[in-house]
């Protein structure tokens, strides 16, 4: 899969979500993710974010690895305030901004 990491926080461009061509790129509150079950892997979201935060799985900069298991964990288990997991909607577009994030995101430091 592709993962999203840390320069995405509280910037947001979403010119990857125009991108991609199986709306697998979720939006919380402060990034989005990309659901690792339903990326293809077609690498399309990857080159037009404009803060390089999308890469390979396996190319994750020193110091983001957990971004990878941190996407996947926005899907997996029940975000603050929600009683279920999200799991796989199938679609972004349908669901809008969900209003929360893992707590990695949550608590990362603001700019
Ligand atoms: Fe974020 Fe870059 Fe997409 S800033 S919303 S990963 S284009
Ligand atoms: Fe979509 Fe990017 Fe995966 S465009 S299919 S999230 S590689």
């Amino acid at each position: 899969t592709y993962v999203i990491g840390a320069p995405c926080i509280d910037v947001m461009d979403r010119a990857c979500v125009d991108e991609c061509p199986v709306d697998c790129i979720y939006e919380g509150e402060r990034t989005l993710y990309i659901h690792p079950d339903e990326c293809v892997d077609c690498g399309a979201c990857e080159p037009v974010c404009p803060v390089e935060a999308i890469t390979y799985e396996d190319d994750l900069p020193d110091g983001q690895e957990a971004f990878l298991a941190d996407n996947a964990r926005f899907f997996d288990q029940p975000l603050p305030g929600r009683a279920t997991a999200l799991g796989s909607p199938g679609g972004a577009a349908k669901l809008g901004a969900i209003g929360a994030d893992t707590e990695l995101v949550a608590t990362h430091p603001r700019t």
